[in-house]
């Protein structure tokens, strides 16, 4: 035999020297979920993802400083508000939770954490979709002005990277446009690009009550049949200004992480989603898998797929063993 591959695998040592992908600290971003409807200080469970929590503005904000603490380098903020309308009005309040979050993390932390904020109107409607809907419908071209809102009042808080995930056509472009008029050219985008109509956001949305209240998402969220479709969304955020993008789910689409990053030049992420998390949590509370092992694993080959980083729910956890 010429090639004999077990030679390269005959120890840990080799192992690691011929290794490919490694996961770093620096590849990890961790979701907030901030709910106004809590004291300040409470944080509570979310049964269906294990491990994690709601937390009021002060638990919230320390959550940060503790997550910074351990060297992750990025959040990401979701919010629960106290009202919900069918226009989303309190997620531009400058007095909201995710804003008060943003201004006293920075405050605290300054460069030392980036802070992210998600945009998107379903957590603050009362309908539960991602855009304002007239006869049950989400309207496209209205609904870009209340994430120009939203996302000014991020900026205003001083948030160093908005993350638009609605996946209503020209949002990049529109968001892009108001952040400049408003003199905030270094915050970045990062858009959620290819974003599929997904049955893994299940547990998401318990955690942040966005459960569409009738209907579905599949009038704007992608198909999960199509790949070149994700390319020519992807395309059109880059050409609207994005700075960054993300492929949501991940482990479903790993393929669509590796064209995304075939085919630009702009950083890619994946976002490993609430089911990815409760699929692997269950299985290991039953005692079925190895849990640790499963989650290196999962989170490798996302990496592996083309991910430069990964918006992940073990980032805090995984930070700690890397
Ligand atoms: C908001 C949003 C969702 C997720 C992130 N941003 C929910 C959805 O689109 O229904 C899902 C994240 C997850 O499942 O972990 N639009």
């Amino acid at each position: 035999m010429i090639m004999r591959p077990r030679r390269l695998r005959k120890s840990e040592k080799i192992r690691n020297l011929v290794r490919e992908t490694t996961l770093t600290k620096n590849d990890l971003i961790m979701p907030i979920f901030i709910d106004e409807n809590l004291n300040e200080n409470e944080k509570t469970p979310i049964s269906s993802m294990p491990g994690q929590f709601r937390f009021g503005i002060s638990a919230a904000i320390l959550e940060c400083i503790e997550i910074s603490n351990l060297g992750v380098l990025a959040v990401i903020l979701f919010g629960i508000p106290k009202e919900k309308d069918p226009f989303a009005l309190s997620a531009f309040d400058e007095n909201g939770g995710v804003q008060k979050v943003i201004r006293a993390v920075k405050k605290k932390l300054g460069d030392s954490l980036l802070v992210i904020a998600d945009v998107c109107m379903c957590e603050y409607t009362s309908h539960g979709h991602c855009g304002i809907v007239s006869n049950n419908e989400v309207l496209n071209d209205e609904t870009l002005e209340v994430l120009a809102d939203i996302a000014l009042s991020y900026a205003k808080a001083g948030v160093d990277i908005v993350a638009p995930s609605d996946m209503m056509d020209g949002r990049v472009l529109k968001i892009r446009k108001t952040l400049d008029e408003n003199e905030f050219e270094n915050v970045s985008i990062m858009s959620y690009a290819a974003k599929y109509a997904s049955a893994f956001y299940g547990p998401f949305r318990e955690a942040a009550e966005s459960t569409p209240q009738f209907g579905d998402r599949k009038t704007y969220q992608m198909d999960s049949g199509n790949s070149r479709e994700a390319l020519k969304e992807i395309q059109m955020d880059v050409l609207e200004g994005a700075d960054m993008i993300l492929v949501k789910p991940a482990l479903s689409y790993l393929d669509i992480i590796k064209t995304a990053k075939e085919n630009t030049l702009i950083p890619v992420g994946g976002y490993s989603v609430s089911g990815e998390y409760a699929m692997i949590e269950s299985a290991a509370e039953k005692g079925w898998i190895d849990r640790e092992k499963a989650i290196f694993e999962a989170l490798l080959s996302i990496k592996r797929a083309g991910a430069d980083f990964i918006i992940t729910y073990w980032a805090k956890e995984i930070s700690k063993k890397l």
